[in-house]
């Protein structure tokens, strides 16, 4: 049975390779597969061979099967003229329409918040977000053991290398470089190890700004954050300044804005408060001044750093964080 096998597969091999057209191949499918097909007759024998020698040459018969199916099929292609291999066009169906991109909701509020500070003279300014542990602490005033560490939790890339955990070590890099005056805003990625639930994830947006002359003032520093929020939420919200403490900055406030959602009057999202908590902000602390050259008896700043996910999440109502990373189409096309 086997020299049987042998031989229909070599003739067989021979007369798709001699085929001339689609209708021959067929012709040859039918002698060899169909239902009275030489090869189809051979396999139906197959149940009364001897046990023992039954899986062998089944095995056979199924492999000479398989490659008389891929010969056929590859003559057939080849025989095919290519006019009618493509798909037949029905102009008359409706087209599909294609994706339409939009705007992540981040990337429109980062270039908003841009766009204000940049229309009360501030400038751009950018730095990386692989940091050494000298611009994200050490530089800030924030030695190696200085517990204000612990209130970031820091993803290290090894003893000196780690992902920023603010966008403040890019004061630095910009007061190494130039000499006041200076007046930056620097929106970017920063990184956190944290739990991660609806109010705070692992990757976040900050914008820091940084304003150093001669005679920088508190009072300064909170005109240009009420002005900033007064046009971003298109309202008069008052501002709270709330003592705090940062390393880099002296005086420190944490600085609130009355609910955008209730006014005052206390709901869920303020948690009953009637403020919500938007930035860190503070005058630059003479250490810092110090490392980067500059005499911390001329010159004074204000350094402000606020949450852009925040504000997002209040301005389009959006009351969990993590909608803005999982890039779910249904969220993202909304905006
Ligand atoms: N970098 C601080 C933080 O991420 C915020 C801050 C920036 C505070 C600038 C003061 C001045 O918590």
């Amino acid at each position: 049975m086997k020299a049987e096998l042998e031989e229909i597969t070599k003739g067989a091999l021979k007369r798709i390779e001699n085929a001339q057209s689609p209708e021959e191949i067929e012709r040859i499918k039918l002698d060899l597969l169909g239902r009275k097909g030489r090869l189809t007759q051979l396999l139906r024998q197959l149940k009364d061979l001897p046990p023992e020698i039954r899986p062998e040459v089944g095995r056979v018969a199924n492999q000479a099967k398989a490659k008389l199916e891929a010969a056929l099929k590859e003559r057939r292609n080849s025989l095919t003229p290519l006019h009618q291999k493509r798909e037949v066009l029905d102009v008359t169906l409706p087209g599909k329409r294609p994706w339409e991109g939009s705007i992540h909701p981040l990337t429109i509020t980062l270039q908003r918040i841009v766009e204000i500070f940049y229309g009360m003279g501030f400038e751009v300014a950018e730095g990386p977000e692989v940091e050494t542990d000298y611009y994200n602490f050490e530089a800030l005033n924030m030695p190696p053991d200085h517990p204000a560490r612990d209130m970031q939790d820091t993803y290290y890339l090894s003893k000196d290398l780690l992902l920023r955990t603010h966008t403040s070590p890019v004061q630095i890099r910009v007061m190494e470089r130039s000499q006041p005056p200076i007046r930056i805003v620097v929106p970017g990625r920063v990184y956190r190890h944290e739990a991660i639930n609806a109010r705070s994830f692992t990757v976040f947006y900050q914008l820091e700004g940084l304003y150093v002359d001669e005679g920088v003032t508190f009072g300064q520093l909170k005109g240009v954050l009420t002005a900033f929020i007064n046009e971003f939420f298109a309202a008069e919200l008052p501002l709270r300044f709330r003592p705090s403490f940062f390393p880099f900055t002296e005086p420190s406030a944490e600085v609130d804005i009355r609910c955008v959602i209730c006014r005052g009057k206390g709901c869920s999202v303020c948690k009953g408060r009637g403020w919500l908590e938007i930035l860190g902000a503070g005058m630059v602390d003479p250490a810092v001044f110090q490392r980067v050259g500059y005499d911390p008896e001329r010159f004074s700043g204000y350094a402000f750093g606020l949450g852009i996910d925040r504000l997002a999440m209040l301005k389009y109502g959006i009351d969990d964080i993590r909608l803005f990373y999982e890039n779910d189409i249904r969220f993202l096309s909304q905006f």
